[in-house]
C-alpha cells in the first residue's frame, strides 16, 4: 500500500508537511472536522477528536470520515504517515454499504488484518450515484504495535487511492492491488478537539447496520484479471532503435544513436517535467513564469514532503522518478565527475572499459559542473560550509575544486558540485535531450508502458506498450536488425527482462502467476536464466545532526513550496540567482579507508543545513541545525538484490547494506572520526547521536540495518561481465543469450563509484553507446 515512505528521508513532524489539515464543516453531518481534500482524486478525509484531558491519559478515540467520488474503488488512511508499522484503516463501498478493515504490516507488502481497534460506522455513512462517504467512530485507535499519535499536537497521516477494485469486494479482508497512488498531511489534532456535549452529540444515533464489518470474515485467496486490449489499429511504424526509459541512461543513448543517423524512438511511461519539456507544475510562488518544480533547485528538499507526489514510479518500493529525465528530474543533482578507479577492473569492470576519458570529456563538453550555481556567481547559505571546513582541516583536510581534481578523494573538501545552468536543474533533459528532439530522426513517446520486449528465442522482434495506436496490440515492432535498449532504470529494466523471461526463475514465476502478464511470456522453453537482479548495490548511509550557532537551517527546507521568505523568492524569480538556485547540500567531502580485509573503501561526506529527522532528549535550537550523511561509496562489499512481487511491482528482496560487517565498521569508524575534532569547533554540538549515547551505540544500531539506509543509488541489477554465471549484459551492453537486447542505463553498473552516481553513469553510457554503434549486425 503506502510503499517507499523511507522512514530516514521524511521529517515526520506535521508542520514541516507540504499539506496541513484545515477546519471544514461536512454539511451532510453538520460535524465541524480538521482535514483536508486531495486536490488530484477530490478525497476528503477529516477527523474529530474529543476533549484533552487536563490531567491523566488523553483520549483514545476520535470521529473520521472519508468522502470519495466513485471512481475511488478502495481508500486507505494511515494513522502514522507511513504505510509499515502504523495502523491502516482500508474501506470501500459494496452493494451501497461500506466494507472496511483495520490492518497492519511491517514491510512494504499487503497488509493483514489487525485486531485492538472497535469501528462504528455513524448514520451519515452513505452511499450514492457519484460517491461514497464512511463516517465512523474508531475507539482504541491512538496507539498500535510500535507506535502512536499524539493527540495533543498532530502527526503525518497518509492516504492512498485504489483506482482498482479489491479482488473480493465483500470480504472486508480481501486483498488488493498496490494502491494507484498515495499522499500524506500534517493531521493538526490541537486544532480537532471538540467539547464532550458536541462530541457525544456527533456520536449520536449511531447504528452499523448497513455494514460489514471486519471481524466476520475470512480471506480469500488473490484473483487477477487479464487486460489485454484488442482495439484495432493502424500500420505501426518500425524503428532501428528502440529505447525504453527517458532518464539520463535513455536520454544520452537516444541521443547519440540518432546522431548517427539512426531512426530512434524513445519511449517514456512518465510525462513532462521542467518547464522547457512542457512541465507544468509549480510552486504557488512561481505561477506566471515557465519554473516548475523541477526547475528551481531550491525545491529539492520538497520533492520528499509534497502532498500529492504524482512525480515518484508508484510501483516501485523505493524512491524513482517516473517522468522525463528519471531521477535526474528529481535528484539533488550532486555531479561528480568520474575518477578513473570507478571505471577499474577492480571495481568490477570487465577490461575494455578502463578508458573512460573520452567518453567523461564527451560528457563535460555536453554538460559542464559548476559549484556555484546561483548565476551572480555568489554563494549562499554557506555558513554549514564554514563550520566543516573548521571540523575538518585539524584531521588534516584540505580544500579542492572537486571536479578540477578528479582522482583526489582522500583527505579533500570543496563546494558541492550540480549540474544546474543558470540557477535551474540542466541535466540530460536541457542538453542532449534537446538536441535529439531536433533531429527528424528522433521520436519521443510520453505517458508509454513498456511491459515487456517481444521475442522469439534469442531474436527481439518489438516492444509490448499499453498504446494500441503504436501497433496492434500495443506492439512496435523493428526494423530489420534493428535493437531494444532498456534504459528504464535499476528496478524498470530488471522487470522488463522478467515480464520478456530473462532471468532467475523465482522471478519469472511470479510473472507466470499473473494472468495478464503471463499472457505476454515467452513459452518456457526460450526462457532465459540470467542474475537479473542478483548483486545489487546502493550506498549505506547514516546521519549526524549538529547545531552551530552560526548555522541558518532554513526553516529545515519546510516553507520552500507554499511560504519562502519573500526576498529569495523575488530574488530568484527575478534572475535564477540566490538560495533557489541550489540543491541543499553545501559541502562535500571524502576519504579513504583499509578494513581488516585489505581492501580500500571510501567515506563520502555530503553537509547542508536542516536535517530530516532529529533524536534527543536534550533542548536544542531548531533554527540552528545541519546534517552530515556519511556514505560508504567504492569498495563496499555488501550486495543485496531486487526484484518483483506478486503483483509486479519493485522491491529489493535482499537489504544491500551491511551484509558485510566490515563495510559497517568502517563507516562507524568514519562518524568517529568526522566528530573527532568536534572539541576545536567554539559551540559545535552534535544532538544525533546526542550526548546520552555513544557513535558506536548510534551506529550499531538495528535501524541502521533497516530501509532507513537507502541512497536511492541503486545499480547492477543487469550487471557488465564476462560470463552469463554472474553478469547480465556482455562487454558491447548486449543481453546474454539474445541477438539485439541491450542494457543503457544504472542496470548495467558493477559496482558504485566513489561519489553520487549519476556523473559516471553518464560517462558509461557516452561508451556504452559507442560500442553498440560499432558493434556489427546492427540497423
Ligand atoms: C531522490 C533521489 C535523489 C538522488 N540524488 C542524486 C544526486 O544528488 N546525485 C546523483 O548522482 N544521483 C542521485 N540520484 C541517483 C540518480 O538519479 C540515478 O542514479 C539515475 O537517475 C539513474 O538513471 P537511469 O537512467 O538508470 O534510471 P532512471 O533515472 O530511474 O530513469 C528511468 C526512466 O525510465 C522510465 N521507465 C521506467 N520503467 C518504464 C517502462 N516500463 N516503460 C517506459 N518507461 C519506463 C522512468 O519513468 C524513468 O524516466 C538520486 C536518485 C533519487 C531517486
Ligand atoms: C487496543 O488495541 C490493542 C492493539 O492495538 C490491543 O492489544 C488491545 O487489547 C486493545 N484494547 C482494548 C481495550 O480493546
Ligand atoms: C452524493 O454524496 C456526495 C458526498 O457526500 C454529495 O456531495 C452529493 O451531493 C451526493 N449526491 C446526491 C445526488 O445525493
Ligand atoms: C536519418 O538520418 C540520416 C542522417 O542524418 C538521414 O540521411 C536520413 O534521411 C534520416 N532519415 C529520416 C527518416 O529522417
Ligand atoms: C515559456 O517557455 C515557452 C516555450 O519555451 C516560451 O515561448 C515562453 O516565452 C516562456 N515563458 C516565460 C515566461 O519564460
Ligand atoms: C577549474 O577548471 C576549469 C576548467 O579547466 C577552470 O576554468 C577553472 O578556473 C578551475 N577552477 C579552479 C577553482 O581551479
Ligand atoms: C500507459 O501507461 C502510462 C503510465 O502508467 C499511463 O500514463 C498511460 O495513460 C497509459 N496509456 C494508455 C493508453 O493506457
Ligand atoms: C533515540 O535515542 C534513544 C537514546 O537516546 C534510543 O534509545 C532510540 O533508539 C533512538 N531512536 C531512534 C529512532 O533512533
Ligand atoms: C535560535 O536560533 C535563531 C537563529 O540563530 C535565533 O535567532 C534564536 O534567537 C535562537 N533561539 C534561542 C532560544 O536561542
Ligand atoms: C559560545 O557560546 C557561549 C555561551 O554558551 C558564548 O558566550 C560564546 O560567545 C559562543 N561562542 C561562539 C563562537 O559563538
Ligand atoms: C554475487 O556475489 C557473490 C559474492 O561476491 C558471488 O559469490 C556470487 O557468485 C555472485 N552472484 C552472481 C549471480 O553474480
Amino acid at each position: 500500500m503506502f510503499t517507499r515512505l523511507a522512514v530516514g528521508l521524511l521529517p515526520l513532524l506535521a508542520s514541516v508537511l507540504a499539506q496541513e489539515s484545515t477546519s471544514y464543516v461536512d454539511p451532510r453531518n453538520g460535524i465541524t472536522f480538521q482535514g483536508m481534500t486531495d486536490p488530484t482524486y477530490g478525497v476528503t478525509y477529516g477527523a474529530v477528536f474529543p476533549p484533552l484531558a487536563s490531567s491523566g491519559p488523553q483520549p483514545t478515540e476520535f470521529i473520521a470520515e472519508i468522502v470519495a467520488p466513485v471512481a475511488a474503488k478502495w481508500i486507505g488512511l494511515a494513522l502514522g504517515g507511513a504505510m509499515a508499522d502504523d495502523l491502516l484503516l482500508v474501506a470501500w463501498p459494496y452493494n451501497n454499504q461500506i466494507v472496511y478493515s483495520t490492518r497492519y504490516t511491517t514491510g512494504y507488502v499487503q497488509p493483514t488484518e489487525y485486531d485492538g481497534p472497535t469501528i462504528t460506522n455513524l448514520p451519515s455513512t452513505s452511499v450514492n450515484s457519484t460517491h461514497w462517504n464512511w463516517v465512523f467512530r474508531c475507539q482504541n485507535c491512538t496507539t498500535w504495535l510500535g507506535g502512536g499519535m499524539d493527540v495533543t499536537s498532530g502527526g503525518a497521516w497518509a492516504w492512498a487511492y485504489g483506482g482498482m477494485a479489491v479482488d473480493d469486494p465483500a470480504n472486508p479482508q480481501s486483498t488488493f492491488a498496490e494502491h494507484t497512488d498515495f499522499g500524506f498531511w500534517g493531521e493538526i489534532m490541537s486544532n480537532g478537539h471538540v467539547s464532550s456535549a458536541t462530541y457525544n452529540a456527533y456520536l449520536s444515533g449511531q447504528s452499523s447496520s448497513s455494514t460489514i464489518s471486519s471481524s466476520s470474515a475470512t480471506p480469500t485467496s488473490h484473483s487477477s484479471t487479464s487486460t489485454t486490449s484488442t482495439a484495432p489499429t493502424s500500420t505501426p511504424t518500425p524503428y532501428d532503435y528502440i529505447i525504453v526509459g527517458a532518464g539520463p541512461g535513455g536520454i544520452i543513448a537516444a541521443d547519440r544513436i540518432s546522431q548517427a543517423g539512426k531512426k530512434v524512438l524513445l519511449l517514456e511511461r512518465g510525462g513532462p517535467s521542467t518547464g522547457e519539456t512542457g512541465g507544468t507544475y509549480q510552486a504557488p510562488w512561481a505561477t506566471g513564469t515557465n519554473l516548475t518544480k523541477f526547475d528551481i533547485p531550491g525545491l529539492f528538499e520538497s520533492m520528499f514532503t509534497d502532498s500529492d507526489p504524482w512525480y515518484w514510479c508508484k510501483d516501485i518500493t523505493v524512491f524513482a522518478g517516473c517522468l522525463l529525465g528519471g531521477g535526474t528530474s528529481v535528484n539533488g543533482a550532486l555531479y561528480w565527475y568520474p575518477t578513473d578507479a570507478d571505471f577499474s577492473t577492480s571495481n568490477g569492470w570487465p577490461s575494455g572499459w578502463q578508458n573512460h576519458q573520452p567518453y567523461t570529456s564527451a560528457m563535460i563538453a555536453r554538460l559542464p559542473s559548476t559549484d556555484a550555481p546561483s548565476t551572480d556567481g555568489k554563494r549562499y547559505l554557506e555558513q554549514s560550509f564554514n563550520v566543516v571546513q573548521q571540523l575538518l582541516t585539524p584531521q588534516g583536510f584540505r580544500q579542492i575544486t572537486i571536479n578540477n581534481d578528479t582522482n583526489s578523494k582522500d583527505h579533500v573538501y570543496g563546494y558541492s558540485s550540480y549540474d544546474f545552468i543558470g540557477g535551474k536543474r540542466g541535466g540530460p533533459v536541457a542538453t542532449y535531450f534537446q538536441t535529439a528532439k531536433a533531429r527528424p530522426n528522433f521520436t519521443y513517446k510520453d505517458y508509454t508502458m513498456v511491459s515487456n520486449v517481444v521475442r522469439n528465442g534469442a531474436q527481439i522482434t518489438g516492444v509490448q506498450t499499453n498504446d494500441t495506436s503504436l501497433g496492434p496490440n500495443g506492439v512496435v515492432p523493428l526494423t530489420p536488425n534493428g535493437r531494444v535498449i532498456l534504459s528504464a532504470g535499476s528496478y524498470g529494466t530488471a522487470r522488463i527482462l522478467f515480464q520478456s523471461g530473462i532471468g532467475p526463475s523465482d522471478m519469472l514465476s511470479l510473472v507466470q502467476s499473473n494472468t495478464a502478464a503471463a499472457a505476454n511470456l515467452p513459452p518456457k522453453a526460450q526462457w532465459i536464466n540470467l542474475p537479473v537482479g542478483m548483486n545489487v548495490s546502493d550506498n549505506p548511509s547514516i546521519n549526524l545532526v549538529f547545531t552551530h550557532p552560526s548555522i541558518d537551517a532554513y526553516e529545515n527546507w519546510a516553507d520552500v513550496w507554499s511560504n519562502p521568505r519573500p526576498a529569495d523568492a523575488a530574488q530568484y524569480l527575478q534572475s535564477q540567482s540566490g538560495v533557489f538556485a541550489s540543491a541543499s547540500p553545501r559541502m562535500n567531502f571524502w576519504r579513504a579507508y583499509e578494513g581488516t580485509d585489505g581492501k580500500t573503501r571510501y567515506m563520502q561526506g555530503t553537509v547542508r543545513p536542516g536535517a530530516a529527522s532529529v533524536n534527543t532528549t536534550n533542548a536544542y535550537n531548531a533554527s540552528q541545525i545541519f546534517t552530515i550523511t556519511a556514505y560508504l561509496s567504492l569498495g563496499i562489499t555488501s550486495r543485496g538484490r531486487i526484484g518483483i512481487t506478486a503483483g509486479l511491482n519493485g522491491q529489493p528482496i535482499v537489504n544491500p547494506w551491511f551484509q558485510d560487517p566490515i563495510d559497517k565498521v568502517v563507516l562507524v569508524q568514519a562518524l568517529k572520526d568526522i566528530v573527532s575534532s568536534i572539541s576545536s569547533v567554539p559551540n559545535l554540538t552534535l544532538i544525533t547521536p546526542d550526548n546520552h549515547m555513544t557513535i558506536d551505540e548510534y551506529g550499531y544500531a538495528d535501524e541502521f540495518a533497516q530501509a532507513t539506509m537507502d541512497s536511492n543509488h541503486w545499480v547492477g541489477s543487469a550487471k557488465i561481465g564476462t560470463s552469463s554465471a554472474n553478469a547480465v549484459v556482455d562487454t558491447n551492453t548486449k543481453v546474454f543469450n539474445t541477438n539485439n537486447l541491450f542494457v543503457a542505463d544504472a542496470s548495467l553498473i558493477p559496482a558504485l563509484p566513489t561519489g553520487n552516481p549519476h556523473g559516471m553513469l553518464m560517462s558509461a553510457i557516452e561508451q556504452a553507446t559507442a560500442k553498440i554503434l560499432a558493434l556489427a549486425g546492427g540497423p
